[in-house]
């Protein structure tokens, strides 16, 4: 198939290589600066223009991967002829792309994706279209890049987003809060590492509550209180701590 990216941040970037490497081709890349345009139309061998540019009607699929509030009002000077045009936002209804096309969806990427990354690792797509006729056309292409895609209408997409969000963001703040503590503390951060990727891996196997493990779980007050102490100079971690821990006490 033939697409054209809008956009040329880490969405666009990883789904041209992707789209490249599974025998699409990316005929054009639309970017807000056209320099960060030309950088990625380079990368994938496509032409490029900024926003008041001719859109390239040629194309099968318009991908617009822009940031979440640029998407309420995006337009493209030339227009999209009525071409099939697709968002990537997790939390973005699909209607805002009503008034730039009558055919369009949502290919959204559940997996967090940056330009920088060296692998690109598996991706499960929610699909979505304004009709029949759209949303088998964009599951179809969905299945010639991912081995997971899902039919999600707004709200299933943004319930995933949510819960996204704390897997992946909440998770990585921990670790952050946890090697600013390793830091200040003078122990190696380093040392957790395979515990981190033990406990991402057993849930792959398990329901997460059924293999939590740890002083609250077991209610171990004595260590709880020991814990506390220590992070009586860490107000941030102490606060964190006593959150979650009475999250698990009391599920
Ligand atoms: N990154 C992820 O892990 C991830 C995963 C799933 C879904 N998404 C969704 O994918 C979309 C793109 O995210 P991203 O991570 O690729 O963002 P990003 O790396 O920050 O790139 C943002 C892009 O939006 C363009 N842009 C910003 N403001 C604009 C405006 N006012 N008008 C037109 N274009 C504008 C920028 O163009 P210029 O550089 O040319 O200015 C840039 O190409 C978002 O809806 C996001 O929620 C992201």
């Amino acid at each position: 198939m033939k697409i054209a990216l809008v956009g040329s941040g880490n969405v666009a970037t990883v789904l041209g290589r992707l789209i490249t490497t599974n025998g699409h081709e990316v005929i054009q890349v639309i970017s807000r600066e056209l320099e960060h345009a030309r950088i990625l139309a380079n990368e994938l061998g496509s032409s490029y223009t900024d926003l008041s540019g001719k859109a390239d009607l040629s194309a099968d699929i318009f991908i617009v991967a822009i940031s979440d509030k640029a998407l309420e009002h995006f337009f493209t000077g030339s227009g999209m002829g009525n071409k099939l045009v697709v968002h990537t936002a997790g939390s973005v209804s699909i209607e805002v792309l009503k008034k730039i096309s009558a055919q369009y969806g949502v290919l959204y990427p559940l997996q967090s994706l940056r330009k920088e990354m060296q692998l690109i690792p598996p991706i499960p797509f929610l699909v979505d279209g304004n009709n029949e006729v759209a949303t088998t056309y964009i599951e179809t292409f969905a299945a010639t890049i991912s081995s997971s895609v899902k039919r999600a209408g707004d709200d299933e997409r943004l319930k995933l987003h949510a819960a996204a969000v704390v897997v992946s963001n909440f998770t990585n703040h921990l670790y952050a809060i946890a090697e600013d503590f390793c830091n200040k503390e003078k122990v190696d951060f380093n040392l957790l590492k395979p515990l981190i990727l033990e406990t991402a891996y057993r849930i792959q196997y398990a329901s997460p509550s059924e293999v939590q493990t740890g002083p609250a779980a077991r209610k171990d007050i004595i260590t709880m209180d020991k814990h506390l102490r220590l992070f009586a100079a860490h107000p941030k971690l102490r606060t964190t701590y006593l959150r979650l821990t009475d999250s698990i006490m009391n599920p």
